[in-house]
């Protein structure tokens, strides 16, 4: 075993997946999460720092002199975690908070692609000031998207067909942020490609395609996503390489030159024409949820050596080698979610049989008075499979998910639909 200690900062079902793989690492002696759930607390040792108080994040860092911290999600690295890690000689896999704009403001990302000439759907800035019907009027031939400028924890975005649905949202988003996107609707299917990057190198790993909506056939209120599975096969290698020539590529050659250049995942949300032209939905500056569950097992190199090059700008020294294998998850929700998830209920099965073909990824889940683990959060749990077909990896999913039992749950039974 190595003498590596890494910190992961997060408590979701992304974050319970970096602790399983990470501490997998032959590299890696100790693994550290905060705040973490359950099922970290299986496998690391919880800290439990509010992830809004990044100055003890800091600290916690310096006390436990680890070798790398890893961050989870956008937040921290918005508030400026990853500068004030590097001005402390701590590795930090995640960027600056200058970068981490990409996903903190649409807007940021709109500008970065244009400098840069990377394809994306056209866009409209209103302000009170706009004449908001002529916009609409431009766009009305299909939905119309209406994007906050702020991080809206996945609640930023409306597609809608109803103008009056689209102009309330505008008008309220004036209202609270002074000014709003309105952006061409895109039609075409949606994938994930995750892109590890520093100052020296890219690699990206192969894409997965997420389920957003709460329910079957793609219907009902949208969610932090309810199910993934990867490779997907709409990325297919043509689509592939016109991703990393128009997309990856003159992002990277941006980045890369910056002063503090991008180091961490940079999360490319793809709208795959009908011809096969990858365009940008979205950036996001961290792994997706629940993308990096199915993702991270797919890699067979070392997960420390990836994610620890990449904060040190060392990944054109390394070589990352990928499983042609495929894997899905399923997530199960709480009762009520999204809108209002109920809390705090026992969750049963847990230790039914987990064998390295499926695996269970705690993300809402904790502990009560009598140490049994309960429900916190909206998406409680994950249940994962690896297989040898997409088909394969599915049965093993749904299976480990019929073992698990939580009053008033839900989840979708057609995940990897569109490619089974
Ligand atoms: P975002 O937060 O930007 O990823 O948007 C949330 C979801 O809205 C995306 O995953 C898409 O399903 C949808 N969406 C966003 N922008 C567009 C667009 N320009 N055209 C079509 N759908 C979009
Ligand atoms: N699953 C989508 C996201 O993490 O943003």
């Amino acid at each position: 075993m190595g003498d590596k200690s890494v910190l992961v900062i997060g408590g979701g079902g992304r974050e319970h997946s970096l602790c399983l793989e990470l501490s997998k690492s032959p590299n890696v002696a100790e693994v550290h999460c905060c705040p973490g759930n359950a099922g970290t607390s299986l496998i690391a040792t919880n800290h439990n720092v509010a992830l809004s108080n990044v100055d003890s994040i800091v600290s916690l860092a310096k006390d436990l002199s680890v070798d790398l911290v890893v961050v989870g999600p956008e937040a921290p690295l918005c508030d400026g975690l990853a500068n004030q890690l590097n001005k402390s000689g701590i590795p930090c896999f995640g960027p600056s908070a200058e970068l981490a704009n990409l996903e903190g403001s649409k807007l940021y990302a709109k500008e970065i692609m244009s400098k840069v000439g990377v394809p994306t759907a056209s866009f409209h800035i209103l302000s009170k000031d706009s004449d908001i019907d002529a916009a609409l009027d431009e766009f009305s031939d299909n939905p119309w998207v209406v994007k906050r400028d702020v991080l809206a924890g996945g609640k930023g975005v409306v597609v809608t067909s109803n103008r009056e649905e689209a102009k309330k949202f505008i008008d309220q988003s004036i209202i609270t942020d002074n000014q709003v996107l309105l952006e061409a609707f895109l039609p075409g299917e949606e994938a994930s490609m995750l892109v590890v990057m520093d100052g020296s190198d890219f690699v990206c790993l192969p894409a997965s395609q997420d389920h957003k909506r709460a329910y079957d056939g793609d219907l009902g209120p949208n969610t932090g996503g309810m199910g993934a599975y990867c490779p997907a096969p709409v990325v297919t290698d043509e689509v592939k390489e016109k991703t990393i020539s128009r997309i990856v590529k003159p992002m990277h050659d941006y980045l890369s030159n910056l002063p503090i250049p991008y180091r961490g995942v940079l999360y490319v949300g793809l709208m795959i024409t009908q011809s096969g032209d990858p365009n940008v939905v979205e950036f996001n500056v961290r792994f997706g949820d629940p993308e990096c569950q199915i993702t991270l097992p797919l890699i067979e190199s070392d997960i420390f050596e990836l994610l620890h090059s990449s904060s040190v700008d060392k990944l054109s020294e390394i070589e990352v080698k990928f499983s042609n294998k495929h894997t899905l998850t399923v997530v199960l929700a709480a009762e009520g979610y999204p809108s209002s998830p109920v809390k705090g209920r026992v969750i049963h099965g847990l230790d039914s049989e987990v064998n390295t073909n499926s695996w269970i990824n705690h993300a809402g889940t904790g502990f009560n008075e009598s140490g049994e683990i309960i429900s916190t959060g909206g998406r409680v749990l994950s249940c994962s499979a690896i297989g040898n077909s997409l088909s394969d990896a599915a049965k093993n999913a749904y299976e480990l998910l019929s073992s698990v039992e939580l009053k008033g749950s839900h989840h979708r039974t057609d995940i990897g639909y569109r490619a089974l």
